[in-house]
């Protein structure tokens, strides 16, 4: 059954030329099937450049919205459009606007996991694999840095020099893995290195060996001797990293890593967005150009 979805899947992807991109963290069948898969800022690289007339984005809305404001001729599909970010939905345009206008002239730099309306009144946007690039990039010694409270503050560790406004909002996913289950996981495998993701909370990410974005993580196991690892983000990267690496042995440093969001999406919902070319995810023409300015800065850094 599951051999004909995929058939069907791939007979449309051809049929409308269509790319199917997909997060990291998307179910492992769905991670089989995709065309590209990647964090955050490859999958905006590959939106921004693909020649594809569709994009069939497997993920979740702020990253479809951010394909859409990068490639305005294109159809952006996002086959669950509940998918959301709950991340994302923690600021406002009219709050960031507020903030803003408590520190006037204070750049913005805006975490990807965001609105296109929030992107719009931002500076410049982030990915977790190029933040501290992007904030070292400001001429300016004092910045806004929106949502993710812990992104912004691994980063300002690194840059003491610079002064952050932080806005408080995180990633439920990651703020549920605590301190006490990584603690145990450290204890039960001494012989592995731990792993992370910035978006933890700062007292976990203090643990960490390595603290990176998700595909920087399949770097690091990649190239590291190390033979086993607690990986602290969400469980859908273990499908690649054991991939990868199958000699090596992957942990998850807590078993609330799983987000239901990024679990959303099944190669039915797939098949259904190809058959009828829907749900499209479109932004409006005057945030789209704001909020397009904000990633092109980013995208304009260049990569290592
Ligand atoms: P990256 O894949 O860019 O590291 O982002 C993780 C994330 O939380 C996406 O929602
Ligand atoms: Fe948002 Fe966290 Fe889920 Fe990523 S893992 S989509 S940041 S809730």
């Amino acid at each position: 059954m599951q051999d004909v979805v995929i058939q069907q899947i791939k007979f449309l992807l051809n049929k409308h030329n269509a790319v199917l991109l997909a997060h990291n963290y998307m179910r492992d069948e769905v991670q089989e099937i995709a065309d590209i898969t990647g964090d955050s800022l490859a999958l905006s690289i590959e939106a921004a450049k693909t020649s594809a007339d569709v994009i069939v984005f497997c993920g979740v809305h702020f990253m479809a919205e951010s394909a859409a404001i990068l490639s305005p001729g294109k159809k952006v599909l996002l086959p669950r459009p509940d998918a959301g970010c709950p991340m994302a939905d923690m600021v406002t345009a009219e709050e960031l606007e507020l903030l803003k206008s408590a520190h006037p002239g204070v750049p913005v730099v805006t975490y990807v996991n965001s609105s296109a309306e929030v992107k719009a009144h931002s500076d410049i946007c982030c990915t977790s694999a190029n933040a501290l690039k992007v904030v070292r990039s400001l001429p300016e010694n004092e910045l806004i840095f929106v949502p993710d409270r812990n992104l912004g503050r691994w980063v300002a560790q690194f840059v003491p020099e610079k002064k952050f406004i932080f806005w408080e909002g995180f990633c439920p996913t990651h703020e549920r893995m605590t301190l006490a289950a990584v603690q145990q996981k450290k204890a039960e495998h001494p012989d592995a290195l731990f792993i992370c993701h910035p978006e933890s909370a700062p007292k976990v990410s203090a643990l960490a060996d390595h603290v990176c974005s998700t595909s920087g993580m399949y770097d690091y196991c990649r190239i590291s001797p190390a033979k086993k690892f607690i990986v602290g983000t969400e469980a859908g990267i273990l499908y690649k990293l054991r991939l990868d690496s199958p000699d090596k042995e992957f942990v998850l440093a807590s078993p609330a890593l799983f987000c239901p969001n990024m679990k959303l999406t099944s190669l039915e919902d797939v098949l259904l967005s190809l058959q009828t070319l829907s749900p499209v995810i479109t932004v409006p023409e005057d945030i789209r150009l704001k909020a397009k300015g904000a990633l092109d800065r980013m995208l304009a850094i260049p990569r290592d």
